[in-house]
């Protein structure tokens, strides 16, 4: 199908690595187009303006998830079927239960301990290492308390990250990134629901809990293995990207570290300016289900959207004259998009914001100086956005390393 010729189109592609490597000066051509631009090489409409893709978000019924989230049939058919990122209504009351109650704020609050330990003990590590690589750092951090908090073992953390960002390329065209992350996207369902039983988990992890939540009745059985893929696919790369992402803006502006460092920032709002200024997700597809218009586009029945939060955290009619510059602290910072927005907003946001909390701050208390220690080489991939490696140096505060190097009592 293709819309009136009045109507605004490009035959741009939105997922060569040029675009995927800076898609920034793609988006602001983009959004100077329309509201919403017809991009006739995917068939599906752009939509990056702010207000225009909050709203579009919330209007969860005109655009829905449903067969909407990836950009191919098979995709949305063997990666979301059953998943909560498609249900509605009721279901996806049903589905959202156990994964709120596992990831609310209070569940959060309990988890601080921990992750200031790890974090302290991964900061101390990696800085007296000199020159590390960031994304090395986030990945274990992150990725390692993950698969702790759903029970899995740790053995199994390299694979469930590559196989998380495989999934997520597979939400895009049908592209060769797309087929070349086939067999590693099909392996982690197959994970999931051949060698994740109930016998295999750690009693009262997250899993353990799913399998509860069938046999109480709560979820159907069938519902456990795709809930376990939002785990898997949504709360690791999208996490490592962030806090990479906020490291990287930090080692380019020392004044925040340095206020980071002493307690003028606050880490939570670097991390949010850093996911606003280049959002983890950088889109997702909806579907339309009744013919609509944004802008003096007419969006029929059956068509596709492709809804940018990279490209509304970039929006000057929404964060002003300085949209491009990293300024943490910034009034009204934490209304971006990147953790979504109406029904299907981050159910793991909480977390997200307390891992990276507490690693920035763990960084920041036992080093002085952050600093870029080499090119960094950016992840390609058809949705996420982030860095593949991310060199960086921290000199350390040889007085607090030393003490928290100090063997404890109990381990003298
Ligand atoms: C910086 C880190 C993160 C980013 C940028 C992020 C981004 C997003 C976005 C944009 C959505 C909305 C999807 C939509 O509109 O269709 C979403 C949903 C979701 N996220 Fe996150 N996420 C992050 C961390 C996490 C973590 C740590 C978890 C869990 C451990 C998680 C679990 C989920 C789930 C389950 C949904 C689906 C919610 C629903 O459909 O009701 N996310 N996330």
């Amino acid at each position: 199908m293709t819309p009136l010729i009045a109507e605004p189109s490009s035959s741009i592609d939105l997922f060569d690595d040029t675009v995927l490597d800076d898609p920034y000066p793609l988006y602001e051509v983009l959004r100077g187009m329309g509201p919403a631009v017809w991009l006739n090489r995917h068939d599906m409409w752009f939509i990056g303006g702010y207000e225009d893709v909050k709203t579009a978000l919330h209007a969860a019924a005109t655009f829905s998830s449903e067969n909407g989230i990836a950009l191919t049939d098979a995709a949305n058919r063997q990666f979301l079927n059953g998943t909560v990122l498609v249900a509605h209504g009721m279901r996806h009351v049903q589905l959202r239960r156990p994964l709120s109650r596992q990831l609310a704020p209070r569940a959060m609050k309990s988890l601080v301990p921990e992750i200031g330990s790890r974090a302290a003990r991964l900061a101390v590590e990696y800085i007296t290492k000199g020159a590390f690589d960031a994304v090395e750092l986030v990945t274990e951090f992150v990725a390692g308390q993950v698969v702790h908090l759903m029970g899995l073992p740790e053995s199994t953390r390299p694979k469930l990250v590559a196989q998380g960002a495989a999934v997520f390329d597979m939400f895009g065209p049908g592209n060769a990134r797309h087929r070349a992350a086939a067999p590693l996207a099909t392996a982690m369902m197959t994970f999931l629901s051949t060698e994740v039983s109930r016998t295999s988990v750690r009693p009262g992890s997250w899993m353990a809990d799913l399998y509860q939540a069938a046999d109480d009745g709560d979820i159907a059985e069938d519902d456990v293995v795709p809930l376990m893929s939002a785990y898997t696919t949504a709360g690791m790369d999208t996490t490592i990207h962030g806090i990479t992402a906020a490291l990287h803006h930090l080692a380019h502006h020392h004044r925040y570290y340095k206020k980071l460092r002493t307690g003028r920032l606050k880490a939570a709002a670097v991390f949010q300016e850093a996911i606003r200024l280049d959002a983890p997700i950088q889109g997702f597809g909806r579907r339309a289900r009744r013919d609509t218009r944004v802008g003096n586009a007419r969006i029929r029945a059956g068509e596709q959207v492709w809804l940018s939060y990279g490209s509304s955290g970039r929006d000057p009619r929404r964060w002003g004259h300085y949209a491009d510059t990293f300024r943490p602290g910034r009034t009204g910072a934490d209304l971006h998009l990147a953790l979504g927005y109406g029904p299907h907003a981050c159910a793991g946001g909480h977390l997200a914001v307390a891992q990276a909390t507490g690693l920035l701050d763990a960084l920041a208390h036992h080093g002085t100086r952050l600093e870029p220690a080499g090119i960094p080489v950016r992840a390609r991939n058809n949705i996420l956005h982030g860095w593949a490696t991310l060199p960086l140096t921290i000199t350390p505060d040889r007085r607090r390393v030393r003490h928290a190097r100090k063997p404890t009592a109990t381990q003298a």
